[in-house]
């Protein structure tokens, strides 16, 4: 995995959006994997940004969330759905009908699934995976003891969770028990991950995701075995790597290889 330490929240966001920003360059009808929560919306807001200074151009994008609340209508203000349009999709070019966010209210919830899967491979399978972590080191709402080679499915989520994200509730008995998550082996299929974290918080359990064991009780270590995975963490979130100096060193030598 590749390791990037970026000073603050803001540098972390503007490095992502440029990893972001060069796959839509590159490939105008590339498909994007996007997350929720508090840590993208920087990455979002320079998007944005990019979209209205730069004339980045998001018309013939594809892109598909990794997990929403079951229960949730789109109409929902909690809802994932709500939270992409509000935070980014209102704000860019890209085409309703190339939006994609896992139903919340579907009857049949198998075959809804199931249904999302194929629409990831039908559109010719995600470029590029935006993902944070959770405080128990879950990528999408893969909670621990998900199995790794899981795809989209539903999810009890845990306490843990349930208290980190009642923060976006008026109260956390308003928090759904219940979501559906793309799995671990759909964000693997992703060409390339891009995992942003921030804050001391998360500063253990980001150095046990990229430096322990891969288990299934960290769904993000599974990070580990996919070929082109980016982390890219504020100072606060990088204090617990052991080989926190080797990547700062690496990180120099490439920049300067690219200058020349
Ligand atoms: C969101 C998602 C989650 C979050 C994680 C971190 O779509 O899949 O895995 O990325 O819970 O949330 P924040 O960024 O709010 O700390």
């Amino acid at each position: 995995m590749r390791v990037i330490i970026e000073q603050d929240y803001d540098s972390m966001s503007k490095k992502a959006a440029g990893f972001v920003a060069e796959i839509v360059r590159n490939k105008p009808d590339c498909v994007l994997g996007l997350a929720t929560g508090s840590t993208p919306i920087g990455l979002y807001k320079e998007l944005i940004r990019m979209h209205k200074e730069e004339g980045l151009d998001f018309a013939r994008v594809t892109t598909f969330n990794l997990d929403e609340y079951y229960g949730l209508a789109p109409a929902h203000d909690q809802s994932y759905h709500y939270f992409m349009h509000d935070n980014l999709f209102n704000y860019i070019n890209v085409l309703p009908a190339k939006i994609n966010v896992p139903s919340g209210t579907a009857p049949d919830v198998n075959g809804a699934c199931a249904h999302y899967e194929e629409m990831i491979e039908e559109a010719g399978g995600i470029d590029i995976q935006v993902l944070g972590i959770g405080g128990d080191g879950h990528i999408a709402f893969n909670e621990p003891g998900s199995s790794l080679a899981s795809r989209t499915h539903l999810v009890t989520l845990d306490e843990g969770t349930i208290k980190d994200n009642a923060r976006f509730f008026e109260k956390e008995e308003d928090v759904p028990h219940l979501a559906i998550t793309m799995g671990v082996g759909t964000s693997l299929e992703a060409q390339k991950c891009l995992v942003l974290v921030n804050g001391a918080k998360k500063a253990n359990i980001i150095a046990e995701a990229v430096e322990g064991p891969i288990t299934s009780q960290i769904t993000s270590s599974a990070l580990q075995m996919h070929p082109d995975t980016v982390v890219i963490v504020d100072e606060e979130a990088s204090t617990a790597f052991k080989r926190r100096e080797f990547y700062l060193h690496s990180e120099k030598i490439l920049a300067e290889l690219l200058k020349k």
